[in-house]
């Protein structure tokens, strides 16, 4: 074989095993999408902590969020790891429990919008795909602009109340650490959550919207077990596909 074909059989095939989820804060598109990775043994890749992370890296620089020329440098510049255990780490500083807390909630929006700050993170998801041959990711644009020919496509929503209430109820841990939207009350969740749909759906650059090809799976009535089995029954139906 050639390289030309060994670099096309090698896309073909990481081409087939992209599982791409989408949908809008507190979907339960990371709880799905990890538990689907597990049953088709994929690994899988958080894009929302990656521009959490990005985030974090800006409040810590003291960076002005709106100034797009200094928050992409950031976004170059900066060293994320997303641990097997969970942990996220950002240039070597444990930044867990700081990116999912209220101060980087309010400014991820912001920092997401910046057309450099999506270059560099979606030229990272592609890499991290390319290394593995494949994998489940979530996200806002995972289907619509990072893997267009991903194998399935799944945009994953439920109702602002349903997911304002499972990000209140949610993570009872976190709560205790007092840095966290678990935090809050009901209503200031909601409101965010409204807030944070407007920003990532409207945005210029790669914003929310369901792909034309991705199924519709509204999880507001639904447990995550339900969610599970059907995006796995979808998994293995798109596997078939490709196999006849
Ligand atoms: O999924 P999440 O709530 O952790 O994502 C945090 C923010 O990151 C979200 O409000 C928009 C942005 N984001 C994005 O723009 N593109 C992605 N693929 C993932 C997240």
């Amino acid at each position: 074989m050639n390289s030309s074909s060994d670099r096309s059989s090698r896309d073909d095939s990481v081409r087939h095993r992209v599982v791409a989820i989408d949908g809008p804060a507190g979907s339960g598109k990371s709880t799905v999408a990890k538990r689907l990775a597990n049953v088709a043994g994929l690994e899988y890749l958080d894009t929302g902590a990656m521009y959490r992370a990005v985030t974090f890296a800006v409040i810590l620089r003291n960076v002005d969020p709106e100034d797009s020329v200094a928050v992409t440098q950031v976004a170059e510049d900066c060293t994320i790891v997303q641990h097997e255990d969970g942990t996220v780490t950002v240039d070597g500083v444990d930044a867990t429990v700081e990116i999912r807390g209220s101060l980087v909630s309010s400014v991820v929006s912001l920092v997401s919008s910046h057309e450099g700050v999506r270059r560099e993170l979606v030229s990272r998801q592609r890499q991290w795909v390319r290394t593995r041959g494949g994998g489940v990711l979530d996200g806002r644009d995972i289907a619509t602009a990072v893997f267009p020919d991903a194998l399935l496509k799944v945009y994953l929503t439920a109702s602002p109340e349903v997911r304002a209430t499972r990000r209140t109820s949610q993570g009872s841990s976190e709560a205790q650490t007092g840095n966290s939207d678990t935090n809050d009350d009901y209503e200031r969740v909601l409101l965010d959550i409204q807030r944070r749909d407007k920003l990532d759906s409207e945005r210029e650059h790669d914003p929310l919207r369901q792909d034309a090809d991705a199924y519709l799976v509204d999880t507001s009535d639904m447990t995550i077990d339900e969610v599970v089995a059907l995006l796995s029954n979808l998994f293995d139906e798109a596997l078939r596909s490709i196999s006849d």
